[in-house]
């Protein structure tokens, strides 16, 4: 009888060491633990023998069974080991990251060239003491035209043909509204500059847009005369194109001003492009905004950002402003 339990033990020990090698993912190494050890497996089942062995027998028998347990159980444990640590390598090796690829450049972005103008027009501004104000972009009829002395009537309107979205409410066709919300709000002296986006029905072409941007100024105060608003425009001029520009300063007709002047510049030998209306503030809009128009006096101007870009870099459409062309946007 232990004869016959030896030669069990040694052909299970030999199975063992035939399939043992060939374990590579958890669950077969399952499956090898259930064949051998298992309820029913036949480690355990050689042990149900063990009871029929005459009792001198039994011990010796019961020793190398033992120990066939433990050696498999031991080895069980040291493939889990090894299939995990297969696993795991494989998974990092899968993740792994090549830290010496080139990486992927994301180009760092500029400024929008009319956002590049407008921050250095306020600069100047603001260095001579105007504070910057704003205004809604959609507009009442009363504010765009009414209280800058432009009745429904007035033949003046058609140089504001707008964009109407309701009853008395209107795109803005320019940021003069805004001097009337700023002189209603505050009392004189009243020192501001107002940028913004303006609409008008104007059909696209090299030097209009149905969207565009102004910078409109204002100063109210006792005693101010055409020539302060000359100076201005001249000092503004001066800084932001510096040397190699003409400046045209003649007359023309709002009316929200009286007298009124329209600006026109010249890079060297280049066209006239007008880059401004202005005038000193018309008394009925004075008086509209509860102002005395024989204790102050006052100048504004509007200005356009596009224009000012033109000249500035030398661009002679303005449509590319608002192509969103990278090649056109890159260069500055
Ligand atoms: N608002 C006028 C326009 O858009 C410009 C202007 C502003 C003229 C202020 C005079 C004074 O044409």
């Amino acid at each position: 009888m232990y004869d016959q339990i030896e030669r069990k033990v040694a052909e299970i020990r030999a199975e063992w060491e035939k399939v043992c090698t060939g374990v590579n993912t958890p669950q077969e190494l399952e499956e090898l633990r259930v064949r051998f050890l298992g309820r029913k497996g036949y480690i355990p089942r050689l042990f149900a023998v063990l009871r029929e062995l005459p009792p001198q027998e039994r011990a010796a028998a019961g020793k190398l069974l033992n120990s066939l347990r433990e050696e498999i159980q031991r080895e069980l444990e040291a493939l889990k080991e090894k299939i995990a640590a297969k696993a795991e390598a494989e998974r990092l090796k899968r993740e792994a990251h090549d830290f010496t690829l080139p990486g992927t450049w994301r180009g760092v972005g500029t400024l929008h060239p009319l956002t590049q103008v407008r921050l250095e027009i306020e600069r100047i501004f603001m260095e001579m003491g105007f504070d910057v104000a704003s205004g809604p972009e959609v507009e009442t009829d009363y504010y765009n035209f009414e209280a800058l002395n432009i009745p429904q009537d007035h033949p003046a309107r058609d140089e504001w043909d707008s964009f109407y979205i309701g009853e008395g409410l209107l795109l803005r066709t320019h940021t003069s509204p805004v001097q009337i919300r700023v002189m209603k709000s505050r009392k004189p002296p009243v020192r501001i500059i107002c940028p913004g986006r303006c609409y008008r029905r104007d059909n696209p072409d090299a030097t209009h847009f149905p969207v565009f941007h102004q910078v409109e100024l204002l100063w109210v105060e006792r005693g101010l005369t055409m020539a302060h608003l000359k100076w201005i425009i001249e000092e503004f001029v001066r800084q932001f194109f510096g040397p190699g520009y003409e400046m045209r300063f003649s007359a023309d007709f709002f009316p929200f001003t009286e007298p009124s002047a329209q600006v026109h510049i010249r890079r060297k030998d280049g066209p006239w492009l007008e880059i401004m209306g202005a005038g000193m503030v018309d008394p009925a809009v004075f008086e509209e905004v509860g102002y005395d128009p024989e204790e102050v006096t006052g100048f504004a101007f509007g200005l356009g950002i596009e224009r000012m870009a033109m000249l500035k870099y030398g661009i002679d459409d303005i449509r590319l402003f608002f192509q969103n062309n990278i090649r056109f946007l890159e260069q500055f």
